[in-house]
């Protein structure tokens, strides 16, 4: 894999952090920049050594979105030819790994799609979430009707996605689109922290329980809780299962396979 240039790329212990890094685009979300972002989160998620994600931006943006100025000379034949989008932008979504999206500044239209791609979005008190394409004379297109409606459901959704309002910190943590809120000075550490913690656990249950999670938003209850089902009994058939439950009984920590 080449050098990045638009990703800053960290290791702290366990946990790999992506930094987004066209700061003076706001991290418009560039084809070379999504390039990069996919290779990278494939290549944490074949390193042993790492056992959780952080993909962050900087304090002004998470990322503003798809880069316009790139994309505004897109036709209708290179976009179906090129696999727009579902060629580069949707690869966090094959990450087995916990990722987490630590947003500060602007995460708006790609930008909110991306975050809402990883596991988690925890948030400084200065992010800004936002649908804003309408104003482009286009819509959202990289999951933002759909994961947006799920999480801050129906009456939410259109507001933002209609309207172009963006949604602040708390209203996003109220609205169950962020699972935390820290101060922005600390908004990067605190992710690493959940990071470190998910670095410790099983690796396979972890894969499980998000692939678990995320069916919720593809399946109806009872098939969703089946799904569940099978992957909670194929874990009796993983080393970890029996090493998690022996390490409680004997009043020890578990080591897990990495
Ligand atoms: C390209 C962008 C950009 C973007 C900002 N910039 N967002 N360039 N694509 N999405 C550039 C600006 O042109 C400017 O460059 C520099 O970043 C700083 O931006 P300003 O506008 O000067 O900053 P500010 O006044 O603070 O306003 C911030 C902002 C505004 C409110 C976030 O930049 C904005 O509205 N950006 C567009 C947001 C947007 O519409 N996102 C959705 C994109 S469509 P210069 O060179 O002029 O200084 C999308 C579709 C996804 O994401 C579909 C799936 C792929």
């Amino acid at each position: 894999m080449s050098t990045p240039e638009m990703i800053i790329v960290e290791t702290h212990g366990a946990v790999g952090l992506i930094r987004l890094n066209r700061p003076a685009s706001l991290n418009a979300l560039c084809d070379q920049l999504v390039q990069e972002l996919g290779a990278q989160l494939l290549a944490f998620d074949a390193d042993p050594a790492i056992g959780a994600i952080v993909l962050t931006g900087n304090e002004k943006a998470f990322a503003a979105g798809a880069d316009i100025k790139e994309m505004k000379s897109r036709t209708f034949p290179a976009v179906i030819f090129d696999d727009f989008i579902g060629n580069h932008w949707e690869t966090v979504l094959r990450v087995k790994k916990p990722v987490i999206a630590a947003v500060a500044g602007f995460a708006l239209g790609g930008g909110c799609e991306l975050a809402m791609m990883c596991d988690m979005i925890v948030a400084a008190e200065t992010a800004k979430f936002g649908q804003p394409e309408i104003n482009l004379g286009v819509m959202p297109g990289a999951g933002g009707t759909q994961r947006l409606t799920r999480a801050v459901g129906k009456s939410k959704a259109m507001d933002m996605i209609l309207t172009a309002r963006m949604m602040d910190a708390a209203e996003a943590e109220r609205s169950n689109l962020v699972s935390r809120v820290f101060p922005a000075e600390t908004l990067v550490d605190e992710a690493l922290k959940i990071g470190a913690k998910l670095a410790t656990l099983s690796p396979v249950a972890l894969a499980m329980a998000k692939t678990s999670v995320n069916r919720a938003y593809e399946q109806t209850l009872t098939e969703g809780v089946k799904t569940e089902r099978s992957l909670f009994l194929s874990l009796f058939g993983t080393p970890d299962q029996i090493e998690g439950m022996n390490a409680f009984a004997e009043k020890r920590k578990p080591t897990f396979q990495r």
